[in-house]
């Protein structure tokens, strides 16, 4: 009987292990992402409830509690955590995502200590073995570090602590000095019988706490999303950590899945970052100087202002328009007129696709959920890699809040901040309009010299107020011509 239990458990764990693949499968694309999510769902709910019922049998038994004693306290832990979770997540604004993942990952970092520690008390009264001594050390280290990272993460992103990078001089020996102090204490945690060695796994615990605050405090505020999604990629390996201190095969690959799809994220945020993995891991090593992230930088020369009712007649004209939405449309909440904007162009005929450069706005995917918020259809939403060849043949590109991200200089000047990251070629096209307040820089804090090209207009106010005028010109011009 105990036997086919343990065989169905071990049935309901791969099935949820494959439904975890599923769901990252699901959602690597739009059109997939719901079915994705679903699968996600399911996957966690089966291994909840899975799990429920192995728990069960053994805290009856070490808490000399009854069966029902048991499945109160599981339902009520479950019950009280969905609650917390639910009422968080749905009143969280899109743009504050990045602080509420940051602090449930400090979560999983704090479950694996706790989980290492209790571990250690409960193994410490019969002997343990040596490799699962090295997996209670490897555990708490990697749990410690995610919890104070995280814990740090949240609070610049909140703004609870200041922005700025703290780059204390010989900060990447400090870190150094930390990590060889839980090298040695994890030595002696080994060496010493148990249950004597609880004061090492608590200092082990301490140091990896001030490292992980440490390389997290190190970053500027900007770089706070990668940061978040490298802890992400942490958290996955402390949850992998506490799988095998409870032999749990599930959370061992969840938590793989969860720390690998994590770090390939991060390489490629970076990559379209132009940063270094390497300056994220250890927090400011070769940082690039601070920036003005958005602040007012001196215009090189003069530009073109259009009203929205000439940019209006440009957009009638045209045979082929592309979007290019930035940080700027997800502040101004601009998505849903863009979108009458485009169902407008369409209706007139025109060819109209928008292009998502890979870190537009503050965190992934931000443009693909506002532009799916207001039901534009996946089919229209370009990857950079797929429409970049396409605006020589496009009549006009319209830029919506965007800056660092069509900012040619990071092709052709070799001394920019953001020389070297893949950006959307838009001035290829016959006429660009960008639409933003005023000069002020994008989140490099760097002049774009696209405003001043011949084939470029500005077109100045608040994304939402703007495109709202543009639809109303657009209504109107299509009213007389009809
Ligand atoms: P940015 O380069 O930051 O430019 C956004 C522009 O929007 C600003 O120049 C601003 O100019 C304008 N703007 C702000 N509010 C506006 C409003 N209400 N109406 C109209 N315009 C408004 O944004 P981007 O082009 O999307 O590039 C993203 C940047 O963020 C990149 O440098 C990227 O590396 C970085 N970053 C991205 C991520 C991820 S994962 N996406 C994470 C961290 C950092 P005005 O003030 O003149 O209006």
């Amino acid at each position: 009987m105990i036997g086919s239990i343990a065989s169905v458990q071990r049935l309901a764990y791969l099935a949820a292990a494959m439904l975890f693949i599923f769901s990252l499968r699901g959602l690597s694309t739009q059109e997939t992402a719901r079915r994705g999510n679903a699968s996600g769902i399911l996957g966690m709910v089966l291994a909840v409830a899975v799990t429920a019922f192995a728990l069960r049998g053994s805290m009856a038994g070490a808490a000399g509690a009854s069966g029902a004693d048991a499945w109160g306290l599981l339902a009520g832990g479950i019950a009280a955590g969905a609650a917390i979770g639910a009422v968080l997540a749905s009143r969280v604004a899109m743009t504050s995502m990045p602080e509420l993942v940051a602090i449930l990952h400090s979560f999983v970092g704090a479950a694996a200590v706790l989980v290492g520690l209790a571990n250690y008390l409960e193994a410490s009264a019969e002997a343990s073995s040596a490799v699962h001594a090295v997996e209670i050390v490897v555990g708490v280290f990697i749990g410690a570090v995610t919890f104070a990272g995280s814990v740090v993460a949240f609070g610049k992103l909140r703004g609870t602590l200041g922005s700025k990078p703290l780059l204390l001089p010989g900060r990447h020996l400090f870190n150094a000095i930390l990590m060889l102090g839980c090298v040695v204490l994890g030595g002696m945690f080994l060496s010493v019988p148990s249950p004597g060695a609880l004061w090492a796994l608590l200092g082990i615990t301490a140091l990896a706490c001030v490292l992980g605050a440490h390389l997290v405090l190190a970053i500027g505020g900007g770089d706070m999303p990668v940061v978040v999604s490298m802890l992400n990629s942490y958290s996955g390996w402390a949850a992998a950590a506490a799988g095998f201190m409870l032999s749990n095969d599930l959370l061992i690959v969840t938590g793989a899945l969860v720390g690998s799809s994590g770090a390939i994220l991060s390489i490629i945020m970076c990559r379209a970052m132009n940063r270094s993995i390497w300056n994220v891991i250890f927090g400011g090593f070769g940082a690039a100087p601070a920036s003005s992230a958005g602040g007012k930088v001196t215009p090189a020369g003069p530009v073109q202002e259009a009203s929205a009712q000439q940019v209006a007649d440009m957009l009638a004209a045209a045979r082929s328009v592309i979007v290019v939405p930035g940080y700027g449309m997800a502040v101004a909440q601009a998505q849903h007129p863009v979108k009458e904007l485009t169902t407008l162009l369409q209706k007139r005929g025109t060819k109209v696709r928008y292009a998502i450069h890979p870190v537009a706005g503050r965190l992934p995917g931000h443009m693909n959920v506002l532009l799916a918020e207001a039901d534009v259809s996946y089919e229209l939403v370009k990857e950079m890699d797929e429409i970049n060849e396409d605006f020589g043949d496009t009549d006009v590109t319209i830029v919506i809040g965007a800056n660092d991200i069509v900012n040619p200089s990071a092709l052709t000047d070799a001394s920019s901040p953001i020389y070297g990251m893949p950006v959307l070629e838009v001035w290829k096209s016959a006429k660009v309009v960008m639409m933003k307040r005023s000069m002020n820089a994008g989140y490099a804090g760097v002049d774009n010299p696209l405003s001043y090209r011949d084939n470029t207009v500005m077109l100045f106010g608040d994304a939402k107020a703007t495109v709202t005028k543009l639809v109303a010109a657009l209504q109107a011009a299509t009213s007389e011509a009809a």
